[in-house]
């Protein structure tokens, strides 16, 4: 089996957008119920997840249950969490309302101007840098082969069946009964694919700033998410501020005005943001299909897997999508929760044998 992973050079890899929210309750919009149970699934099976690559590995992944804050600073906000609330309390998820003066008891970083707060206790993170780390470890120490400096030009096929990738440079072939497209935005440079039989995917820049703070942990211990923004501890004095949503192609640049605007939302809700120190300013690019869902499984072509278009949420759905993709090369049943991601979706194309 190959899977094709970000690419198509190196030299054009870019980080993702990736904070490391593990948050379906929080994220989920209105209009966004499958990928919300989809998510749901995800975070159930991440304990597990964890364990079993902490046990493979001996790696720390960065995995915190330390709970989301939504946050409010005015009436037109507050009353945005009110809606969220009600839709959450509809599904049976665990969300409690909080006066600012209940915030602030349980995150005092918070500023008093602060008018509304939703207490979201299921909702954690990871550090996602951590976590690749350990499954490239427990990958290769399974025997897995990872080439991180190579370049796929197309997927081969032979008639109808995907048999392998060819390499830019080399040309080399490499043969495999499966192949995984999980090359995020970089997917439409793959070549050897008709449009038929592609997952349409486009770029959505995030601009993101990584910081710490020099007296170590504590200024927050909860994700704190807010209109435009959120800002995600790592447990240890790191902290994540993002990030921007921006339709922008494939440009990656970091921008004056991404980090004013980012640092001006946080600030007005934890002032002390502006004690930290920056230790990195990037931006990424989210990979996005035209519903905003993943595409996950067996596509158009037969031998030809996705696992691509995850949008805001790549590592949340991360133990879903493999499960999920791993049901399709084996032949096993996915699960319900499936079909609505099926990447046949945008062909029409019935999906393979
Ligand atoms: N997953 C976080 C973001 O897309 O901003």
């Amino acid at each position: 089996m190959i899977v094709l992973e970000r690419g198509p050079e190196p030299a054009k890899q870019t980080s993702s957008v990736a904070a490391g929210m593990l948050a379906p309750i929080s994220e989920t919009l209105a209009t966004e119920v499958p990928l919300m149970r989809l998510g749901l699934a995800s975070v159930q099976a991440y304990p597990g997840f964890v364990e079993e690559l902490t046990g493979a590995t001996g790696m720390d992944t960065g995995y915190l249950r330390c709970g989301t804050l939504l946050a409010a600073r005015d009436g037109d906000e507050a009353e945005a969490l009110s809606r969220e609330l009600a839709l959450r309390e509809r599904f049976g998820l665990t969300v409690h309302r909080l006066r600012a003066s209940e915030a602030r008891r349980l995150e005092p970083a918070l500023a008093p101007t602060l008018r509304l707060a939703l207490d979201v206790p299921d909702d954690h993170a990871i550090d996602p840098r951590k976590l690749t780390a350990a499954l490239a470890a427990a990958f290769t120490r399974v025997g897995g082969e990872l080439r991180t400096s190579a370049r796929v030009a197309e997927v081969v096929a032979r008639g109808e069946r995907v048999t392998g990738v060819r390499l830019a440079g080399t040309g080399e072939q490499l043969s495999a009964e499966h192949v995984v497209m999980a090359a995020g935005v970089w997917s439409e440079e793959v070549d050897g694919l008709a449009d038929e039989a592609r997952v349409p995917i486009h770029p959505v820049k995030g601009q993101i700033l990584r910081l710490h703070d020099p007296s170590g942990p504590g200024l927050l211990t909860r994700v704190v998410r807010f209109t435009g923004g959120y800002l995600v501890p790592r447990g240890d004095g790191r902290y994540v501020l993002g990030a921007t949503m921006e339709e922008r192609g494939f440009d990656t640049s970091v921008t004056a005005g991404a980090v004013f605007e980012l640092l001006r939302d946080a600030f007005e809700l934890l002032p002390s943001v502006t004690e930290l120190v920056i230790d990195e300013l990037s931006a990424g690019l989210r990979p996005a299909t035209p519903d905003n869902l993943p595409a996950i499984g067996p596509g158009a072509r037969a031998g030809l897997h996705w696992a691509a278009g995850h949008f805001r949420h790549g590592i949340l759905l991360t133990p879903i999508t493999a499960q999920i993709a791993l049901a399709g090369i084996t032949g096993e049943d996915p699960g319900e929760l499936a079909a609505q991601f099926a990447p046949s979706r945008f062909s029409g194309i019935p999906v393979a044998a």
